[in-house]
């Protein structure tokens, strides 16, 4: 398989080119909008995905996962796991059996509120028959006893890494976005249902566990040390992480004292250790920008093999050793208002993460290099757009997910917008979508909403142009 270096890695070092004629561009309506059960439900069986127009298989219908527990033992000899998720979740409507994501790994037990339910399993989708049917509105727990080595998932919508569950020399990451999670723990594997996660992982000393959110307690064994993480606001399962390697662990404060843990590779350099410096300044930047951080804690786990780009895990961003750059750092970090508290309702909607984050990666350039310096970025976004002749971004097939059209012309449509309206509707625009989304999910016919709301201008037009139509709109200027 091709193996192309980072997408962002090349964005934000203006080596475009390389990656020029690899990405679908298709003239396609703007998408629907309404997320509803793929397969017909009959006999109150949970459908088997929930309607995503380029992954029709992931989630599930039927309930709403409220919280997961993830309780492993990670064997860093044979990679195996050894465990127990528990999925608390509420129903939505009447359940003889309902339907979970998970691929691989051999099941040992599966408990519907402690009783011992019965389950198929086809692909990645394991069916689930609990002994007593349950009601509509109800609160359920179900336990999943397995066992195995996880298998990274061959995704699509990713052709430039492998996802999920990953090994590498010093230890195991994991990096799912769209579709890895299900490779490690059975879950409703889609952005439509967040959900708060408890991990408990078990390891051989002297390795470490990172995850997301709070590190709340270490569990001592004599040779083995359990690591007990929390994270208490919704997730997507795309985001949920745990690294495990002997990392160095660096920890700060930022502002509002906000815990940073950064987790390096036992050798990193000095440089390597100041790329993150700048953490506090970007955090304070993004927080008076756009909202206060949303989460409990931040930082950065850095890879020193394998990964030739990064990812936005919640509160935990994950970057390989060529993403080690300003732009790359304030790009995963601007991801966590944007992409993490506001999802996407769907994986179509994908340029309301990579076009956001790579427009507010160079509204940090404009902070702290000037307008001149993020004038001459926009235009050299704009060439390199023009240059590729970069399709519309608002409606990518599974292939063009996280192609240049998404990040390039996705950000450019928002500097568009801000040249369109102005600067004081623009940022009004980003704090009242932001605002009104946080912590849930949005489309980009939401997006749209708000922007003519605030602006109190008819936008349909000005978004046809730049996210639907494949002429390559003129270049944005002020009026
Ligand atoms: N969201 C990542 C970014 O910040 C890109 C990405 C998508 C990715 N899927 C991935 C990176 C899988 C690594 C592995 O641009
Ligand atoms: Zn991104």
């Amino acid at each position: 398989m091709l193996k192309l270096p980072s997408v962002f890695a090349i964005i934000l070092t203006q080596l475009l080119l390389l990656l020029a004629g690899c990405q679908a561009n298709r003239a396609l309506p703007p998408a629907p909008l309404a997320v509803t059960p793929s397969v017909a439900l009959k006999n109150n069986t949970g459908a088997a995905g929930l309607g995503d127009p380029l992954y029709p298989t992931l989630g599930n219908g039927g309930y709403d996962v409220l919280h997961y527990t993830i309780d492993l033992a990670v064997d860093m000899q044979s990679h195996a796991v050894t465990g127990t998720t528990t999925i608390r979740a509420e129903t939505t409507q009447a359940l003889s059996s309902f339907n979970l994501d998970f691929q691989g790994l051999q099941i040992q037990k599966i408990t519907v509120n402690a009783a011992p339910a019965n389950f198929q399993r086809a692909a990645s989708e394991l069916t689930i028959t609990p002994a007593t049917p349950l009601r509509n509105g109800e609160q359920f727990t179900t336990t999943v006893a397995y066992h195995g080595i996880p298998r990274a998932i061959d995704d699509p919508g990713v052709p430039f890494e492998k996802i999920g569950w990953l090994v590498y020399q010093p230890g195991i990451f994991v990096i799912s976005e769209p579709s890895g999670a299900m490779g490690w723990y059975p879950v409703n594997n889609h952005p439509l249902d967040k959900a708060t996660y408890t991990f408990r992982i078990t390891v051989a000393k002297p390795y470490i566990v990172a995850a997301n959110g709070l590190l709340q307690a270490t569990f001592d064994q004599g040779d083995t040390r359990t690591y007990l993480w929390e994270m208490r606001n919704p997730m997507a399962s795309y985001l949920a992480t745990i690294d495990i390697a002997e990392f160095k662990v660096v920890t700060a404060q930022g502002p509002h004292q906000l815990p940073l843990r950064n987790y390096f590779p036992p050798s990193a350099s000095q440089k390597m250790l100041a790329t993150f410096d700048t953490t506090g300044a970007m955090l304070q930047f993004y927080s008076d920008l756009i909202a206060p951080f949303p989460f409990e804690a931040y930082g950065a786990v850095v890879l020193d093999d394998n990964f030739s780009t990064a990812l936005e895990a919640q509160t935990l961003s994950i970057f390989g050793p060529n993403t080690l750059f300003d732009a790359a750092v304030a790009h995963e970090l601007s991801h966590q208002w944007f992409g993490d508290s506001v999802s996407v309702k769907t994986w179509r909607d994908i340029w309301l993460n990579e076009g956001f984050a790579t427009y507010l990666e160079n509204l940090w350039v404009e902070h702290t290099q000037g307008q001149a310096a993020f004038a001459a970025t926009m235009h050299n976004l704009y060439k390199s757009m023009k240059d590729q002749k970069l399709g519309p971004p608002g409606s990518p097939d599974v292939q063009g997910l996280f192609a240049p059209a998404t990040y390039v012309r996705g950000a450019l449509t928002l500097h568009a917008l801000r040249l369109r309206v102005g600067d004081a509707n623009f940022f009004k625009i980003l704090r009242a979508y932001y605002n009104r989304y946080q912590y849930g999910n949005a489309a980009t016919a939401d997006f749209i909403g708000v922007a003519e709301e605030v602006s109190g201008e008819q936008l349909d037009n000005f978004f046809n142009t730049w996210l639907y139509a494949d002429a390559v709109p003129p270049e944005p200027r002020a009026p």
